[in-house]
């Protein structure tokens, strides 16, 4: 019996290391891309009548034309992309995921696509006007994201304030508009979005919050270097424009 339970364990064991590494794929001869995103986060990446579309997702499937791979989507909250990223669930993570030092050690980045900066979204009968503002406030943002540790980082500056971390940007947008929430911290394009679509918002900006977003790869899997040949193509071939106008325009 004990020997049973000896064998079984090393056998979990052995799967365990083989599958949560991930064995490194050679991408130059894969055909099909497993791409992570997190699918409420528009104008990058949402669900529109069933289908998500969004800029990154025409970024991505161009990119995969240009390659001659095909695209899977898969929708995840934000949180998990990074572990099903470095657990190789999936190849590579598309999500307005913005470069940072601290992901650069766990994952690679492709070159930048998207130049951002992050913004403070409140309902209009508020009047903030800057961070100070908030000192005491409830502000939500979404779990695993830049957004949260800037928020985190001006607790530290106002202890008073309070701050909920939700997987879903949709879940705040409603935690806002039922004033569950004060404010919600998202990147500035997303703003305009919402401010379209919902009455009675405003925003400020944060102006010291400037990034890029970039395609999420496993490290070291080549695969950064071959969807930066794709951007360079397709910026070349004047395809990145026109994406970038649909999608961002009003
Ligand atoms: N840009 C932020 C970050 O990298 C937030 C991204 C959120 N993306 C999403 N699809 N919900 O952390």
């Amino acid at each position: 019996m004990l020997k049973l339970l000896q064998t079984i364990f090393l056998s979990a064991l052995i799967l365990c290391i083989a599958s949560c590494t991930g064995p490194v794929e050679d991408y130059t001869t894969k055909d099909t891309l497993v791409i992570g995103t997190s699918a409420d986060n528009p104008p990058y990446e949402f669900v529109k009548d069933g289908e998500i579309v969004g800029l990154d997702i025409d970024v991505i499937e161009n990119i995969g034309k240009t390659l001659g791979k095909k695209i899977i989507i898969k929708n995840m909250d934000f949180s998990g992309l990074l572990p099903a990223l470095t657990t190789g669930n999936i190849d590579a993570v598309i999500a307005g995921i913005t470069v940072t030092d601290q992901r650069k050690q766990k994952v690679d980045f492709s070159r930048g696509y998207v130049s951002t900066s992050m913004e403070v979204m409140f309902l209009e009968k508020n009047t903030f006007q800057k961070v100070e503002d908030l000192h005491d406030k409830h502000i939500g943002v979404q779990s695993g994201t830049t957004w949260e540790i800037y928020a985190k980082s001006q607790k530290e500056r106002f202890p008073q304030m309070k701050i909920t971390s939700l997987p879903s940007n949709l879940i705040l947008v409603e935690a806002l508009k039922n004033k569950n929430i004060d404010a919600i911290i998202m990147e500035e394009v997303q703003v305009i979005k919402f401010k379209n679509k919902i009455e009675n918002l405003n925003s400020f900006a944060l102006n010291d919050t400037k990034g890029e977003f970039a395609i999420a790869t496993q490290k070291a899997s080549g695969l950064a270097e071959i969807f930066n040949k794709a951007i360079d193509k397709l910026q070349l071939e004047g395809t990145l424009y026109p994406i970038k106008t649909k999608w961002l325009s009003n």
